[in-house]
């Protein structure tokens, strides 16, 4: 008992400031000035990829720091589209355009021909790429693959249990599971139903909510990956990870989904339940932050621990943050846009790319999935740039430069 007290003292971080919000009084927020050298820097490092990386997209993640080229058959290839599209509204330059009307091109192949859809990630695959190219400039293939891709992933619907089934064959059992990472996915559509007015996408999208919030969310307000259902019934059956160290812990980017996940709830279903799910999850992702706010791959793990980093779910968790400062009441919006700016700060001090010649990616130091003795995923891109990371670093960033219309 004492030594589970001593453990809780030691991981948590930052101090109970009014109203009993946590701060972290002596770290630095981001500058104006940084965040336009930040940007200037990740659109140059677009640009200078752009010879490879126009009729080819990045693999998942960097292998020495450096991406290879890749054809668009896997589920992260969208995030590298999207960082056209942000490094297109940094600069305005046209060559950025073209290739992101060239990528659009290759996503709507891939949504006619059926390449690698059959999962749940068609929202980060479509969002960040077509969604985007359609609300930039108007791009009307763009729109058509995005409404595809929304009809795509509501054919993974479960009607009895209510959710979106992650992965795998419809009709089997040991793949009847939700994972908290398609929240994310869900914006697709909602999008679809503003465009079209067509009630389905969205009763889909809140049924799926719903379910998620209700089961992946533990008591502490830790998260499970995945969570799975009876078959027959529909009814919860029981959590477990997939990319996480062990079943009960907590994977940092699946915490980092989850206060994302929920900001963006939120934004399309202003159902008040969900403003203390974001506040506590948000909670439970900062009070076991290491000293530099940058979290290790698991949140079981804390200073002093070898284990690597994921820099992408410091950046993710800061998109969730200044998405939902925007619905809350000023004093609250400030806390999370301050909290934002200070995580920011670490990963564009400790971890992000200044130099092409170490990495042709945007930030070190994140890990798709580690080895764990309980970890039943693969094993790959561990301490490494990853597509999602350099994507929602340069998000975060535009989100802190300008009123940014987002993609989701
Ligand atoms: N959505 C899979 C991951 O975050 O690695």
């Amino acid at each position: 008992m004492l030594q589970i007290q001593v453990l809780r003292v030691k991981l948590r971080r930052g101090r109970k400031g009014v109203g009993g919000m946590l701060t972290f009084p002596d770290k630095k927020e981001i500058t104006t000035e940084e965040i336009q050298k930040a940007l200037d820097f990740s659109s140059m490092q677009v640009i200078r990829n752009l010879d490879i990386f126009t009729d080819s997209f990045q693999k998942a993640y960097s292998e020495n720091g450096f991406y290879q080229p890749i054809p668009n058959n896997y589920w992260t290839t969208g995030f590298w589209t999207g960082e056209i599209w942000l490094a297109y509204e940094h600069t305005g330059d046209n060559r950025l355009k073209d290739a992101g009307e060239r990528q659009i091109d290759s996503f709507l192949e891939r949504i006619n021909k059926k390449i690698e859809v059959d999962h749940h990630d068609m929202g980060f695959l479509y969002s960040p790429s077509c969604v985007a190219g359609y609300k930039l400039i108007g791009s009307q293939k763009g729109r058509e693959a995005a409404i595809k891709a929304a009809d795509q992933l509501i054919t993974r619907f479960h009607p009895v249990g209510e959710f979106i089934q992650a992965w795998g064959p419809m009709d089997a059992p040991e793949n009847y599971r939700l994972i908290i990472d398609c929240l994310l996915n869900l914006p697709l559509l909602y999008w679809a139903f503003e465009e079209t007015g067509e009630e389905k996408y969205k009763e889909i999208a809140d049924k799926h909510i719903h379910t998620a919030l209700a089961n992946v969310i533990r008591e502490d307000y830790s998260t499970w990956h995945t969570f799975f259902f009876d078959m027959k019934t529909g009814a919860p059956d029981h959590g477990a990870t997939c990319q996480g160290y062990r079943d009960g812990s907590a994977w940092a980017r699946g915490q980092a989904w989850g206060v994302y996940g929920t900001a963006l709830a939120y934004k399309y279903t202003h159902r008040d339940s969900y403003l203390p799910i974001f506040k506590n999850v948000c909670e439970y992702f900062l009070t076991h932050l290491p000293e530099d706010m940058v979290p290790y791959w698991d949140l079981e793990f804390t200073d002093g621990s070898n284990e690597p980093r994921d820099s992408s779910s410091a950046s993710i968790a800061a998109c969730g943050m200044l998405e939902m400062a925007k619905y809350l009441e000023k004093e609250d919006a400030v806390h999370y846009t301050r909290i934002a700016k200070q995580i920011m700060k670490s990963v564009y001090e400790n971890y992000a790319v200044k130099d092409e010649k170490q990495s042709n990616g945007l930030v070190l130091h994140s890990t798709y999935s580690n080895h764990s003795p309980y970890n039943t995923c693969n094993h790959y891109g561990v301490d490494e740039c990853n597509s999602w990371g350099d994507y929602f670093y340069m998000e975060a960033l535009t989100r802190l430069i300008k009123d940014w219309r987002l993609y989701w």
